[in-house]
């Protein structure tokens, strides 16, 4: 077998990073503030100038970037929340552990993203029901490609609800003129190290425009302190991001941009291989991916995957169930046939690796091997 892939290189980056990495780490050793030290601050105002953003707060997780904002806003029992059934489970899983209801929608198969016409029915089927009240909308921004924000933002202002974004794979996307981490009321993303901008272990960030929310979100990431460290105003939780990760991602963050030219350039090489004899991942003409994921649909998906790991060629399936059909979220679903396209998607799906430091050489073996299996099956 020809050397195995691997299907992220992290290697390769820290390679490249590694004075940068080494020097920053090296600092909190020396002034040894592992929690909220003076490296989390830099973060913040580095990420929030990166996206244009008012303000940025470091958290410990993308999942908790996602549970804070629904925390702050009191979202909670008897409340329904909208979100892709097509998607990683922390998006639902954050609902349904503060006692609120997901309603899980569709996607739609030219982006992977929230469906805005099965969204309005949802809402219209909630408000009918009238068990739930709707409170918010979770867009996701599937494998890097920003949601339909402008269409979901209409609705929202129609129907009264928040929209909190889960741009965990999505940070460095634009859509029109502005990037990810202002195009929602809350924007939640990941540092998760596989992600386009990861750190060495958990983390994540939410963005946000308003004063006041920023300060919840900050008072509920370290148990609801007010601005005195031992008076509880609120209940919190210990959400904070470790400095030696901030040092981390500050300096991923001085190639970040060109990491994220990187990808889009791998993006289009594989497009020029695949398109017409695969199904390629979508586009939008007016946004920019973030390219976490290069995800091809194919028939016999299961083969094609088999075939590849053969030559060393490492796949993963995002996602290999829709959250509707999973037992921890079922209840909350209509069962199979329910939400077509992301069944049909969970069925079909198969991510290809996908990095900054691929190469002309690796993705003509990647392609070639992944067209020669689907002839195969
Ligand atoms: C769409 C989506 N939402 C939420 C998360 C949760 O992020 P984390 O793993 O940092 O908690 C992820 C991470 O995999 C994700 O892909």
């Amino acid at each position: 077998m020809s050397t195995p892939l691997p299907f992220i290189d992290l290697k390769a980056q820290y390679a490249r990073l590694k004075p940068s990495i080494d020097v920053r780490l090296r600092r909190v050793l020396e002034h040894g503030q592992y929690v909220l030290g003076p490296e989390v601050a830099e973060l913040e105002t580095a990420l929030a100038g990166f996206c244009g953003a008012r303000h940025c707060v470091t958290v410990a997780s993308g999942t908790e970037a996602l549970r804070l904002p629904l925390m702050a806003d009191g979202v909670g029992p008897g409340d329904a929340v909208f979100l892709p059934a097509f998607t990683f489970p922390a998006t639902a899983e954050v609902v349904v552990s503060l006692g609120a209801s997901p309603v899980f929608v569709d996607v739609d198969e030219a982006t992977f993203n929230l469906d805005t016409e099965s969204l309005a029915k949802a809402i219209r089927e909630t408000r009918r029901a009238g068990t739930l009240r709707p409170r918010a909308i979770m867009p996701v921004d599937l494998f890097g490609l920003p949601a339909d924000y402008p269409a979901i933002d209409t609705l929202a202002r129609q129907e009264g609800l928040v929209v909190l974004a889960d741009a965990a794979q999505s940070f460095g996307a634009r859509l029109g003129n502005r990037a990810v981490g202002t195009l929602a009321a809350a924007t939640a993303t990941s540092f998760f190290p596989a992600k386009p901008l990861g750190a060495y272990g958990e983390g994540g960030a939410i963005f946000v425009d308003d004063d006041e929310r920023a300060k919840v979100l900050k008072s509920i990431r370290a148990h609801g302190a007010g601005d005195d460290r031992y008076e509880i105003v609120r209940l919190g939780t210990n959400a904070r991001l470790d400095t030696l990760q901030a040092a981390v991602l500050l300096a991923k963050l001085e190639v970040f941009a060109d990491e994220l030219t990187a990808r889009e350039r791998w993006a289009k090489a594989f497009d020029a291989r695949l398109s017409g004899k695969v199904k390629v991942p979508p586009r939008r003409s007016d946004a920019s991916s973030a390219w976490a994921q290069y995800c091809v649909r194919v028939p016999g998906r299961d083969r094609v995957r088999e075939s590849l790991a053969g030559q060393g060629i490492p796949t993963a399936i995002y996602y290999p169930k829709p959250l509707h059909f999973q037992p921890a979220f079922e209840r909350f679903g209509s069962g199979p046939g329910s939400l077509p396209v992301s069944e049909r998607l969970c069925e079909e799906i198969l991510a290809l690796p996908m990095h900054p430091y691929l190469d002309e050489a690796t993705v003509a073996r990647i392609t070639t091997a992944l067209l020669a299996a689907v002839a195969a099956v």
